[in-house]
């Protein structure tokens, strides 16, 4: 599956090493509010409230697409969580989401 799924994003998106990329871009553009973990025990994701990640019963609410579309086109809620769309690819999307899951535990 997961060579599968390099085989597509390769061919698709000309992407190279985007698995290397997506921490990278969490970390610059995602952890000064959810926390390198996910956890969101930053001074915005406390402010905030900020769901932690980790959480079982919250990787089983967020799907696969609600985190997609959440994170391209922002929260209504909280402003905070701006529209990535532009920002990031696609692919890193996709990737983000993955590193996302990696949390849970
Ligand atoms: C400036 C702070 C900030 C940054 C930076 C930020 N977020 Fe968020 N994010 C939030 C807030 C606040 C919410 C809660 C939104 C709500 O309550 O509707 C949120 C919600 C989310 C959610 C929905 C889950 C939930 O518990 O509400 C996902 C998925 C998410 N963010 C992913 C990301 C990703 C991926 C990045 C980086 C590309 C990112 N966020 C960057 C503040 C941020």
């Amino acid at each position: 599956m997961k060579t599968l799924r390099i085989a597509l994003v390769a061919c698709c998106f000309a992407a190279s090493a985007w698995a290397d990329d997506v921490p990278a871009i969490w970390k610059s553009k995602c952890e000064s509010c959810h926390g390198a973990d996910g956890k969101a025990q930053t001074k915005t994701g406390k402010k905030e409230k900020i769901e932690d990640m980790t959480a079982a019963d919250w990787q089983t609410k967020w799907t696969d697409e609600k985190m997609k579309t959440i994170i391209l086109e922002g929260s209504k809620d909280n402003t905070k969580m701006k529209a990535f769309k532009g920002k990031i690819s696609d692919a890193d999307v996709d990737g983000l989401i993955k590193h996302i899951r990696s949390f849970k535990g």
